[in-house]
C-alpha cells in the first residue's frame, strides 16, 4: 500500500469529524446527550471486544493441562482449576454493563423526545420524493407565512420546533449535528425540534429509504445569529413583485407556460403550482434538487433543460426548450432573488 493512502485512510475518521455530515460531534442541546450516548457506547464495545479478544488470546496461550475432565465434564486446566469462575464473573458483569446501556438509551430517548417550553419558531417540514417542503408560520398570522425548500434557517441559540410529515412515502428527517431521527409519516404529526448552539450549516439527509433518490433527498440548516435571521426572515416574507423585461421577462412568459403548473412564484397570479418546490426566493438557496447540484447557473440550467437526466425518476419532466427559451427562463430565475 502507497504511503499517502495509507496515512489518507488513518486519518479519515479524524477528517470526518469536520465534516458536514458527521454524528460524532453535535452542537445543540436537542443532538448533544444521543451523540454522549454513540460515543459511551462506541468506547464500551471497543472495552468489551479488546477485553474478550485479550481473554481469547491468554486462553489460547495459556496450555491446557492434559489432566483430562472434572466430575462435571468440565476441562482441568493446567493450574488445576477449570473456568468455571469466569463464567460465573463474565455473566453478571455482561448483565450489568447491557442494562446500564438500556438505562442510558431510554434515558437519552425521553431527553431528546421531550419539547424545549415554548419555541418562537415552529416550521412545518413535509417529505416528498425527493426533497423537503418548508413552511415557516407564526400562530394566527397567515400573511406571515412562507414557503420555502431544503433549506433551514434558524437563529443560533433559540429551540425552533419542527412539524413533520409526508405527502407521499414515509420518509426521515435527521440533521444529525442538531437533532437525532423523526420519521414523516403520511396523515401524521411528528415533532422534533432543533437548536444550534454555534453559527454554522449543518447538513441533513432522509434517513428512511424511500425510492431510487433517497440518497439525493439532503436538506441543510443554516444557524445564523438572530440579526443576520431576522434579515433573511423578512427578505423571504416579500413577494417576487417584481416584473422583469427584455430577456428575462421573455423567460417568466416561458415560466409561466412550461413550470408554473407546479412551482409557484408568490406575487405573481401566474404562477400557484404546488406539487414543486416554491421558487420565490430561488436564487437565496445554496443548492437545488434537495442538496444534489450547487445553485449555480450551469447546474440550474442542465436541471430545467433535463432533470431526470440529473435525478432519474424524479417528477420534474424534462422541458424541450430551445436555446433562446432555455436563456430567457435562466434569465428570469435569476430574478427570483
Ligand atoms: Cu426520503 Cu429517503
Amino acid at each position: 500500500m502507497r504511503r499517502p493512502f495509507a496515512i489518507a485512510l488513518l486519518i479519515a475518521p479524524v477528517l470526518a469529524h469536520a465534516g458536514p455530515m458527521t454524528y460524532m460531534v453535535s452542537h445543540g442541546a436537542a443532538a448533544n446527550p444521543i451523540t454522549k450516548l454513540g460515543w459511551g457506547l462506541l468506547g464500551l464495545s471497543i472495552f468489551v471486544a479488546t477485553f474478550i479478544a485479550f481473554a481469547v488470546l491468554i486462553g489460547i496461550w495459556w496450555k491446557r493441562g492434559d489432566g483430562g475432565y472434572d466430575n462435571r465434564g468440565w476441562p482441568v486446566l493446567s493450574h488445576g482449576r477449570n473456568g468455571l469462575p469466569w463464567l460465573t464473573i463474565g455473566v453478571p458483569i455482561s448483565i450489568v454493563l447491557l442494562l446500564l446501556s438500556a438505562i442510558w438509551t431510554f434515558y437519552v430517548l425521553g431527553v431528546a423526545a421531550a419539547a424545549p417550553g415554548h419555541p418562537k419558531i415552529t416550521l412545518q417540514v413535509t417529505g416528498h420524493q425527493w426533497w423537503w417542503e418548508v413552511r415557516y408560520s407564526y400562530a394566527g398570522a397567515p400573511q406571515r407565512t412562507f414557503e420555502t425548500a431544503n433549506e433551514i434557517h434558524i437563529p443560533v441559540g433559540v429551540p425552533v420546533e419542527v412539524h413533520l410529515t409526508s405527502a407521499d412515502v414515509i420518509h426521515s428527517f435527521w440533521v444529525p449535528q442538531l437533532a437525532g431521527k423523526t420519521d414523516t409519516i403520511p396523515g401524521q404529526m411528528n415533532h422534533a425540534w432543533l437548536e444550534a448552539d454555534k453559527a454554522g450549516v449543518y447538513r441533513g439527509q432522509c434517513t428512511e429509504f424511500c425510492g431510487l433518490q433517497h440518497a439525493h433527498m439532503a436538506l441543510y440548516v443554516v444557524a445564523q445569529p438572530q440579526k443576520a435571521f431576522d434579515a433573511w426572515w423578512v427578505h423571504q416574507l416579500q413577494p417576487a413583485t417584481a416584473s422583469p423585461s427584455g430577456l428575462a421577462g421573455e423567460g417568466e412568459t416561458t415560466f409561466n407556460a412550461r413550470c408554473a403548473i407546479c412551482h409557484s412564484v408568490r406575487g405573481k397570479p401566474g404562477s400557484m403550482g404546488v406539487l414543486g418546490p416554491d421558487l420565490t426566493h430561488l436564487m437565496t438557496r445554496g443548492t437545488i434538487a434537495a442538496g444534489t447540484l450547487r445553485n449555480t447557473p450551469g447546474n440550474l440550467a442542465a436541471w430545467v433543460s433535463d432533470a431526470p437526466a440529473q435525478k432519474p425518476g424524479v417528477d420534474m419532466p424534462a422541458e424541450n426548450l430551445t436555446g433562446p427559451q432555455l436563456q430567457a427562463l435562466l434569465a428570469y430565475l435569476q430574478t427570483l432573488k
